[in-house]
Formats: C-alpha cells, sequence, structure tokens
C-alpha cells in the first residue's frame, strides 16, 4: 500500500498573466487526494490548506519561482552586483566582512538621502559604520548610475513587503501595487497541501502557485525578435529600448493572457510617418487582434503613446508584435519602450 501525492490547483476568474488595481481577483484552491478526499466535498478542511499572499517587486528571493515566461526582467542593480565583486564581502541576508543587503535595507529605509550617499561609497570605498575592523574597497571603474542602481536594488531587499499574509482558500483579492515606481512587480498566490499519510506511509506535498504580475512589459523582455536590437545598457534599468526596426520587424512574448484586455497602449518613439504595429496571436501570421497607427514626430528622442483597441480574446497566446510602414524601403522606423495592457473596463470608459 502506497500514498499517492495529493492534487493542488488555484482557480482564478479572469485574466492569469495581470492585475489590475481596480478589478478584483476571484480565486478558489482546489485539492485533491486519492486517499484523504477533496477540499470541495469537505472531507479535506479549509485550514488544512496554507495559502498565502505575496508581493514581490521583482529581483529579488521570489523571482527564481517564475519561468521565462512571466517576463520577469531582473533587476538591473542584481545584474551588476552579479557582475561585480560585492558578494566576496556581502551576502543577502547574513552577515560576512561587510554587512548583508538586508541589514543595509533596513538600516536605511527611512533616509531618503542614502541611494546617493551609498553609491558614492560604494565608488570610493569606506569604513567606520558597520564593523569598525574591516574596510570596502574602492570601486572606481563603477559609473554613478551603475552604482546607483546596485545600491537601489540591495535597498529593495528589506524583506518588509515580501511577508507572505494568510488568505482563506477562496475569495476575491484587491490587488495594489506597494510601490508606484516599480513596473515589474508581480503577486505570487501560493496554495499547500499535506497529505495524511498512512500507516508507515510518509505524508505527501504538493504546491500551486499563480503569479500575477503590473499589465506593463518592457519591449526589451522580448522572448525572441527579428530584425530589431535593444539599446541601451543594463545600467540604464527600463530606460532601454527596442529599435533599430525595418518593415516587417517583429517580437514575441510567448504565453500572455489577453483575456479581459481591451486594448494595448505603446509608448514610442519614431521620425517616419505611415508606421503601425500589429498584435497577433501565436505565428507571423496569426489572427490580427489589434493594430496601432503611429504618428511620427521630428525628433527620434520624441517619446508619444498610441493606444489600440484588441478584439476580445481568451486565453494565453504568445502575441507577436509586427512593424509595418507605408514606404517598405524606410529604415530605423521605430523606437519601442513598453507596453501597456489595459482592462477591458478601463479601456471602454477611456473612449
Ligand atoms: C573587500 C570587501 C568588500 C567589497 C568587495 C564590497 N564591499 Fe561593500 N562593504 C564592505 C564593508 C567592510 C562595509 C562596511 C563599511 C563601513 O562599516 O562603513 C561595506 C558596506 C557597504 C554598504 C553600506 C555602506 C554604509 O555606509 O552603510 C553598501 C551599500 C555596500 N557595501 C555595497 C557594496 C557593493 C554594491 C559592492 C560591489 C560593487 C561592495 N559593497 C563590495 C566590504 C566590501
Amino acid at each position: 500500500m502506497g500514498n499517492t501525492p495529493p492534487e493542488v490547483s488555484i482557480a482564478v476568474a479572469g485574466n492569469r498573466t495581470f492585475f489590475w488595481e481596480k478589478t478584483p481577483v476571484a480565486y478558489q484552491v482546489e485539492v485533491h487526494d486519492p486517499e484523504d478526499g477533496s477540499l470541495a466535498e469537505g472531507s479535506i478542511k479549509p485550514d488544512e490548506v496554507n495559502v498565502f499572499l505575496a508581493y514581490s517587486a521583482g529581483g529579488d528571493n521570489l523571482s527564481p519561482i517564475l519561468t521565462a515566461q512571466q517576463h520577469e526582467i531582473q533587476h538591473p542593480g542584481k545584474q551588476l552586483i552579479d557582475g561585480s565583486d560585492c558578494k566576496s564581502c556581502h551576502l543577502p541576508d547574513q552577515p560576512s566582512i561587510g554587512p548583508s543587503y538586508k541589514e543595509v535595507a533596513q538600516r536605511y529605509k527611512n533616509d531618503p538621502g542614502a541611494v546617493d550617499r551609498l553609491a558614492e561609497k560604494v565608488i570610493k570605498g569606506g569604513s567606520g559604520v558597520w564593523k569598525k575592523e574591516f574596510v570596502m574597497v574602492s570601486h572606481p571603474q563603477l559609473s554613478t548610475k551603475a552604482a546607483t542602481q546596485m545600491v537601489n536594488y540591495i535597498l529593495s531587499l528589506s524583506g518588509d513587503d515580501q511577508k507572505p499574509e494568510k488568505i482563506e482558500v477562496k475569495g476575491s483579492l484587491s490587488l495594489t501595487k506597494p510601490d508606484a515606481a516599480v513596473t515589474n512587480g508581480f503577486y505570487r498566490i501560493s496554495a499547500s497541501y499535506q497529505d495524511k499519510g498512512g500507516k508507515n506511509v510518509k505524508p505527501l506535498s504538493q504546491t500551486a502557485v499563480v503569479t500575477l504580475k503590473t499589465p506593463l512589459i518592457q519591449a526589451e523582455s522580448y522572448d525572441q525578435v527579428n530584425r530589431m536590437k535593444v539599446f541601451g545598457e543594463i545600467e540604464d534599468g527600463d530606460n532601454r529600448y527596442a529599435g533599430n526596426m525595418r518593415p516587417g520587424s517583429s517580437a514575441l512574448f510567448k504565453a500572455i493572457d489577453l483575456t479581459d484586455v481591451g486594448a494595448i497602449t505603446y509608448q514610442y518613439a519614431t521620425t517616419v510617418a505611415g508606421v503601425s504595429i500589429e498584435a497577433r496571436l501565436d505565428s507571423l501570421r496569426g489572427p490580427l487582434v489589434s493594430v496601432a497607427e503611429v504618428s511620427s514626430a521630428p525628433e527620434a528622442t520624441t517619446w508619444q503613446k498610441a493606444t489600440a483597441p484588441v478584439k476580445e480574446t481568451k486565453g494565453m497566446h504568445d502575441l507577436y508584435l509586427i512593424v509595418r510602414c507605408k514606404n517598405r524601403d524606410e529604415k530605423d522606423i521605430l523606437r519601442l519602450d513598453w507596453l501597456y495592457f489595459d482592462h477591458r473596463s478601463n479601456s471602454a470608459s477611456m473612449k
């Protein structure tokens, strides 16, 4: 006689990729275990299931559970730290030669001037604030921009916004973004159940996870592109963009749920007239769900916004953006910074 592991799932009504601040998310956890029964039938009690809600600003220790399909861009500060010598003296949450990032974040969390001061200290090196016997070496090769991104990342690690909150097995969540500046924040709903096992049989547990992110995707976080490239350095963070596009250039964003999405807004720049952006499902020639006509400006650096309605679409799809131009010989026809997915109820009231 063995023990079969439980099956745990989280049903979410509506969109399974994004959350919108004004739209509550209805969810329900389902647990089924061949030996113990099920949550729906009542043989498994709601208090035997652990359901948690956690928010993450991105780029921290919740991220590993994300798949590439979540379009999670790593915090540029983390990428820079990973490529530098910081880890030889600093650990995320325990002291080493230098203080842990968490301690640094806790110490300066209410200090608005800290970012600039700490960035300067990373570049110049220094001592005397933490343990007296150690000195931080200088990093003269780092630009102020790079050091600032590193410090921004370190200060995001206070752990305060990541404490999971225990929630019911079913309900409706009003999700808001705690930090308005963060564009790649996400909520994570997790549900775990450990079955009762049997005589001489160890209990087995199972966890289901759903992540819902803010409805803004940076253009440079594509999964695949054809005839365009990313401009900007890691330290430019969200200011990077996709550019150098020609008629027919395309970008693929995998597994986007367009349920309840009423419109897409693009932040773009172009000096060329007659440019449009098509959104198609599942292939370059797949169903056309949206076309945005974009207007040109005299300067290639003038960022503008264009909003185009999206045909009612259900479920997860690979989203292809294809750039078109009336004059097929034009080059360098578009820069794309980000795209924002509007909820159908918001976009309807906008027009
Ligand atoms: C040789 C070891 C060493 C290296 C390498 C190092 N640090 Fe430090 N760091 C320290 C020590 C020691 C302190 C504590 C200094 C003090 O007490 O003033 C410190 C302090 C800090 C602080 C807090 C400063 C304060 O005044 O509270 C930050 C932020 C920091 N380091 C970031 C970094 C970053 C980012 C890197 C990589 C670019 C880095 N460190 C590389 C040893 C190091």
